[in-house]
């Protein structure tokens, strides 16, 4: 078996060893990753971009965000789903009301059902898990946006009111998910425990400056990659012989397109209102490359576990360069981008460069060099090897 080098977009690893100093890790892992995977993490508390920017939107600006306040309430609230129609994640689990014997058996048959699941799906569906359930994180970066953060915790804002229900149906996707790896039995829960607190207590660093033009684009993109990625599980779910995880990918892959959707829009009527900014903002972000959240995941015991986690999905095909590359182009067309008119020339030049970039991203993959796979071993699977 071979994988891909995708040298061209590495971004050198670092970590901190004091709250001043930065200094070069050096892994002892070949570099071979995708653009989307090009951070990891040696420690948990290391930012991981060396330098961090902040709050770059210029303060009148806000004015955009506070006048869009109505638009949100119309069209972008009704994309939350209600309360009553949401479903839960007992709904997919043994159900403990039904007494022991019901539930035992439950629990048998959902042993049984996931024999046919490889290691390396374990891993990645342990990766998707603890990419979902390090919420707090991303609710947090989320209330660093200028302009539309809530200022209170409960804040009417409609931005607030939207940030705090898509943090309320993204809870669900952890919860479940975890729940149905801790019944399989197939994974070292206590490991994966640790890596969650590590994860957490790391945080994720998107560079997005506290910018909500920046922030926007990464979470669109974002939601996109986990709608691709969590249909992609339920394929090989059920090709591995198990229906029902396959429904919960395939459920959690819905709520992801609907909040894909969400934050488009929000891109879509920036672009309607406010071009320039927003297509600097987009051009911002591919160049500083989409990480994928929990990017500075680490079990305190392997600084390259994100590495080998991505390098398993971009190998098994659930989420690679490819997509990375796919993803971009449904964002040119769908923003029609390449039709933008009337920006300014740096402007132009940003917009030159996302749509050009996709092609040049294919280019560079298909240039890429094959490396040998070969064996590393995952404590979140009981130390077993894997193929990376
Ligand atoms: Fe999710
Ligand atoms: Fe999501």
């Amino acid at each position: 078996m071979q994988t891909t080098r995708f040298s061209q977009f590495d971004i050198k690893p670092i970590v901190q060893v004091s709250p001043t100093t930065t200094l070069h890790r050096k892994t002892t892992s070949p570099r071979r990753l995708s653009p989307v995977f090009a951070v990891s993490s040696p420690t948990a508390t290391s930012p991981s971009r060396g330098h961090q920017v902040t709050h770059s939107m210029p303060p009148e600006k806000l004015e955009i965000f506070k006048s869009l306040e109505s638009w949100v309430s119309e069209s972008i609230l009704p994309l939350r789903k209600p309360v009553e129609k949401c479903w839960q994640p007992i709904e997919f689990l043994p159900d403990p009301s039904q007494g022991p014997d019901g539930f035992t058996k439950e629990v048998r048959a959902l042993r049984q059902r996931v024999f046919g699941l490889s290691d390396e799906y374990f891993v990645m569906l342990v990766g998707n898990m603890l990419t979902e359930d390090a919420l707090p994180t991303y609710q947090t970066l989320f209330n660093t946006f200028d302009g539309v953060r809530d200022e209170t915790g409960s804040s009417p804002c409609p931005w607030a009111i939207w940030t705090r229900a898509w943090s309320a149906e993204e809870n669900r996707h952890g919860d479940l998910l975890r729940t149905y790896l801790y019944l399989s039995g197939r994974v070292d829960m206590l490991m994966i425990e640790k890596t969650l607190q590590y994860s957490i207590g790391a945080g994720i660093d998107i560079g997005a400056e506290n910018n909500p033009y920046l922030g926007f684009v990464y979470t669109s993109f974002q939601e996109r990659a986990t709608f691709l990625t969590h249909g992609n599980m339920a394929r090989l779910a059920i090709q591995g012989g198990d229906p029902v995880l396959a429904r919960i990918c395939g459920t959690i892959a819905a709520d992801e397109k609907r909040h894909e959707n969400a934050y488009t829009k929000i891109i879509e009527k920036l672009l309607e209102i406010d071009s320039n900014t927003t297509m600097l903002a987009i051009a911002n972000m591919m160049k500083k490359r989409i990480t994928m959240p929990l990017h500075l995941m680490y079990d305190g015991q392997d600084p390259n576990i994100f590495e080998y986690f991505s390098a398993i999905s971009q190998k098994e095909g659930v989420y690679t360069s490819r997509d990375y590359a796919e993803i971009l182009e449904f964002f040119i067309t769908r923003w029609e981008l390449e039709k933008l008119e009337g920006l300014t020339g740096e402007a132009r030049r940003a917009q030159d460069f996302v749509c050009g970039l996709p092609r040049k991203i294919r280019k560079l993959e298909n240039r890429a060099k094959k490396l040998e796979s070969r064996r590393v071993k995952f404590s979140w699977i009981f130390n077993k090897q894997v193929n990376v």
